[in-house]
């Protein structure tokens, strides 16, 4: 079985804050860091750190070659990488501040410029059974979502950035949702407690698994497998970017692999604690082995 993530490709643009920037201030940084990074390429790499076999499609411009070295390092495939020779990469403004949150603006760029031409030619290798990854940073994602539902492709949907786009696609056909809860709460359209909000995806969405997180509140699946609740691993957070990203690689990994749930929720939670325990996006998921050391504090 292969995985396909259809996703973005970012260049990080990182600087330490003391605080987010408010209204109207002016704010220095003394401290700027350039990354790989986009939701989809972080998904990749966690995915093939987690022993996924997987093929990334996704377009960068000139500027952006050395994201598909960051993919190839982490052993993804990048056949299906295209590049622009007029687009810029996309790229993200990240403000991470001294509690280790972080706030981003996207520019789509290169990301934006996906065609129904592209989808057909890189779906045309994949089969009924594999696995295809999304995010919500690229453009046709209701024409891909609806050429790999056709073919019988798992799909998996982490509706991030969440926005009206969302709502264009087929979510009937998403096999699995993960998302956290402020993404919950606006596809479910309530505001209310854990539970419900749990109760009112699995009612919207009956045949799908659903993962929701909470970040260092932890996680829960609803799904085939019942509902099963997950603890956050405490460390000391230096950066959150790309923790949901590695959260999510980990755990779609661990049930392709036939992992139970539980143990499949266990290992993302670890490799999610690790990377918040890290700089950076990309460069802050660890490796399979990294996660099986983890110790628990
Ligand atoms: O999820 C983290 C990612 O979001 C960053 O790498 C940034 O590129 C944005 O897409």
């Amino acid at each position: 079985m292969k995985v396909l993530s259809f996703g973005s490709l970012n260049i990080d643009y990182i600087y330490k804050v003391n605080h987010f920037v408010h209204k109207g201030e002016t704010q220095s940084s003394d401290t700027l860091n350039i990354y790989g990074g986009g939701k989809g390429l972080n998904q990749s790499v966690a995915l093939s750190r987690a022993g996924a076999e997987v093929y990334h499609a996704g377009i960068i411009g000139v500027d952006g070659m050395f994201l598909k070295d960051t993919l190839k390092d982490a052993g993804v495939n990048t056949d299906f990488v295209e590049k622009s020779q007029n687009i810029r990469t996309g790229h993200a403004i990240i403000q991470n501040d001294i509690q280790g949150d972080n706030c981003i603006i996207l520019y789509g760029g290169a990301n934006q410029a996906i065609t129904k031409e592209m989808a057909d030619k890189v779906l045309k290798e994949f089969d009924e059974g594999d696995w295809l990854i999304l995010q919500n940073e690229i453009n046709e994602i209701p024409y891909i979502v609806e050429k790999a539902s056709e073919k019988g492709m798992k799909i998996s949907l982490n509706p991030s950035p969440m926005n009206e786009k969302i709502f264009e696609i087929d979510l009937n056909s998403i096999n699995c949702f993960i998302l956290n809860e402020g993404e919950a709460q606006a596809l479910a359209s309530v505001h209310s407690d854990k539970e419900t909000l749990l109760k009112r995806l699995r009612e919207q969405f009956p045949h799908a698994e659903i993962v929701l997180t909470f970040g260092e509140k932890g996680s829960v699946y609803a799904g085939q497998d019942g509902i099963i609740w997950q603890d956050a691993y405490q460390t000391n957070a230096i950066d959150t970017t790309a923790a949901g990203d590695t959260f999510t690689g980990y755990f779609i990994a661990g049930r392709l692999h036939g992992m139970p749930v539980k143990e499949a929720l266990d290992m993302a939670s670890k490799a999610s604690a690790l990377a918040v325990s890290r700089k950076g996006a990309a460069l802050s998921i660890p490796t399979r082995e990294e996660v099986l050391e983890f110790e628990v504090k």
